[in-house]
Parts: structure tokens; C-alpha cells; sequence
């Protein structure tokens, strides 16, 4: 089965998997520039925490070569500028300032201006393939702490397709599914952007795995019913205590996970977390064009002049999550000591694994 590959840097330019054409059809953008990153990545191009860091990353490897500049305080100063740019251009998904901040490091520690677009290509490169690792990482973990069998339910598109390759709260699923746990996946539609219907979907049905898709508002008489054995989702930002910023909807389903005594999952490499924040409530969360929530595919279907809000993202208090899972290792409550424990040198190994968690769930 061929990998999905939702960014590919071919040398003098990034080649992204167009997003808003999935699933009809297989097209791509080639961003030549730092402005056409930040278009693909306004326009959901490109989308999901990871895969927004690793392009970020491009962006300002590309912005290393376009920029003129006649010393090299004066690049570095123009890539500061342009990595504001960057980092704004989705402001939910820490893993897009993050990777920009990282790119800035490396263009300080530049010593000629010669040296400054190969050390940025080189550093975005590094990052790329990191973030790949690590969803691999974090993904054999994670299948430790999922059922041997059932359903299991995620939102919005957490695979391959949000990240640098391979996935996280999918990546989990498929490496179980690989490790032969016999699942299925249940996938919420994800109004407005329809991330679950068309991405998730499209990446499970490659994989093979069995999957199921629900309107968003069946979740819950679906977890009453106790047809879902584990919910697991991605995160766009991660705070220090545990509050988890993802994809709208995601607050809903951990409140109606536990209030169904079904294990509450989310998934993501340690660049998706916020240290700085002490909880979710600092988080800055999108708010979108009101569009995507009146538009189906080309037609309208709400009244002309209603008035819509669109945030794109919720905060799931950390109450709600059971565990979350990175590649350095599995955390569970209370996160304000493991998620730091974690950052400063993993994790001992039984708080790393825990047998079976899903039979006791809170
Ligand atoms: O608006 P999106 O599609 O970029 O939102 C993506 C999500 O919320 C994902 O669930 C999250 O980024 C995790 S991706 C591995």
C-alpha cells in the first residue's frame, strides 16, 4: 500500500497534497514561496497541528532564499517578520509557532549569509522527518493502550494527511490494526470542513481497516448504546495542566464519553504542547469564515443574512482525558506533573503503560 505523502519538499519548492479536493481527486499545489505556504495553509491546503509545523517550516526554509538582503542582520531580521507572518496564519495549532520559532533559532546561529538557506533547508528537512518518527513512536505506544477489539471513535482527520506522514490518533488506530487488534473505526462527519467524512475515511479505506461514518450528532446515542469501546482523538495545543485545544465538537465527545464510562484518548507528539500556558483557557482559538458553515460543496443552505458563528476549535478539560499519548511516552492524570515529567526525560516505565486501562475507565 503506498504511503500517503501530504507534503513533499522537492528541492527548490513544497509540493502539498491539496486537502479541499480530497476525496475526488488527487491534485497537488507546489509552493514556490513563504506566501504561497501561507495561502495553502489559510485555505486548509494543508491542515492538522503537524503537518502546519512542517510546513511552516518550508515556508521559512523558502523565505531564507527569497529574501534580499545585503548583511545577514538584516535577513534575519526580514525572516522575524515573515515567521509572524507564518505563525499567524492559523493561530490554534501551537506546532506552527513552535516550528517557526525552531527555524528562527537556526537562522540566529548563522554566521555568514552564505551559510543561511542551506542550514534553514537542512533544519526544515530535520523537522519533517522528526515529526514522521515521532507519529510512529507515539502511534506503537498508543496501540499498547487500545482494545484488542471493537469500535473506536474518532473526530475530525487525525492521520497521515495532518501530519508530517503517518498519522497520530490514526497512526494509533492503524498500528494496532498492523499489530492485529481487530477494530473498527467509527468517524465523525466534523462539520463544517468535513474533515472526518472526506479525509479520515479516505486514509482508513486505504489502510483496510473497517470504518464506519456518523453524523456528528449520532456520537452520542451511538456511546449510550455502548457500541464504542475508546474515543481518540488529535490535538491542535496541549497546556500544561492537560486542557486539549482540537477540532470543534472534540469538548462534546469527552463529556459524552464520560458520561458513557468510554476511555477518552488524545494522540500527539510533544510539539503539540503548550508548557508556557498553565491551562486551555489561554489558548487562542480560530474563528472561521461563516461560509464554510452556510456552504454545502457549491450550493447555499441557510438563508442569506443569518448570522453564523464558526469557531473552529473547543477546549476539552484535561478532566475529561483519560490519557495522552506522545512519543515519549503514554500520560495520565494528573498531567500538570507527567506532561512535565515527560518533557524533561520521559517517563518510568509504568507510568509509560498501564495493563489494559481501557477495562477500568473513569
Ligand atoms: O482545522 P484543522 O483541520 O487543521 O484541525 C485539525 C484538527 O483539529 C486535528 O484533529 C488536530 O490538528 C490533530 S491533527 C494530528
Amino acid at each position: 500500500m503506498p504511503e500517503i505523502v501530504p507534503l513533499e519538499w522537492t528541492g527548490d519548492a513544497l509540493r502539498v497534497l491539496d486537502q479541499t479536493r480530497l476525496p475526488w481527486e488527487q491534485s497537488f499545489v507546489v509552493a514556490r514561496s513563504h506566501r504561497d505556504v501561507v495561502r495553502a495553509i489559510r485555505d486548509m491546503r494543508v491542515r492538522g497541528a503537524p503537518a502546519l509545523g512542517v510546513a511552516g517550516a518550508y515556508a521559512l526554509a523558502l523565505a531564507g532564499r527569497e529574501l534580499n538582503a545585503s548583511n545577514l542582520r538584516e535577513l534575519q531580521a526580514s525572516l522575524s517578520r515573515v515567521g509572524e507572518e507564518v505563525a499567524s496564519a492559523r493561530p490554534t495549532a501551537v506546532n506552527l509557532r513552535w516550528a517557526v520559532d525552531r527555524m528562527l533559532r537556526t537562522a540566529s546561529s548563522c554566521t555568514s549569509l552564505a551559510e543561511l538557506p542551506k542550514r534553514l533547508e537542512a533544519e526544515a528537512v530535520a523537522l519533517h522527518q522528526e515529526d514522521v518518527a515521532a507519529n510512529q513512536r507515539l502511534s506503537r505506544l498508543g496501540a499498547d493502550v487500545l482494545p484488542q477489539e471493537g469500535t473506536v471513535l474518532t473526530h475530525c482527520n487525525a492521520g497521515a494527511l495532518a501530519t508530517g506522514g503517518y498519522g497520530t490518533a490514526l497512526g494509533v488506530i492503524r498500528a494496532a490494526w498492523e499489530q492485529g487488534k481487530r477494530l473498527r473505526a467509527m468517524v465523525t462527519e466534523t462539520r463544517p470542513f468535513l474533515q472526518g467524512a472526506r479525509l479520515t475515511t479516505w486514509e482508513l479505506l486505504q489502510l483496510g481497516i473497517p470504518t464506519q461514518l456518523i453524523v456528528d450528532s449520532a456520537a452520542g446515542s451511538l456511546l449510550a448504546q455502548g457500541e464504542v469501546r475508546c474515543v481518540i482523538v488529535g490535538a491542535d495545543r496541549i497546556a500544561a495542566n492537560g486542557d486539549v485545544a482540537n477540532k470543534i465538537g472534540t469538548y462534546s465527545l469527552a463529556v459524552l464519553a464520560r458520561e458513557n464510562r468510554v476511555p477518552f484518548y488524545v494522540a500527539a507528539p510533544t510539539s503539540t504542547l503548550d508548557l508556557s500556558l498553565p491551562s486551555g483557557a489561554l489558548i487562542p482559538i480560530e474563528e472561521r469564515s461563516g461560509e464554510e458553515v452556510l456552504r454545502w460543496g457549491e450550493g447555499r443552505i441557510a438563508p442569506a443574512g443569518v448570522s453564523v458563528r464558526n469557531p473552529a476549535f473547543d477546549v476539552t478539560p484535561a478532566r475529561y482525558v483519560t490519557a495522552i499519548i506522545t512519543e515519549r511516552g503514554v500520560a495520565w492524570p494528573p498531567f500538570d506533573e507527567t506532561l512535565r515529567a515527560l518533557v524533561a526525560g520521559g517517563l518510568p516505565r509504568e507510568a509509560v503503560m498501564v495493563v489494559a486501562p481501557h477495562e477500568k475507565a473513569s
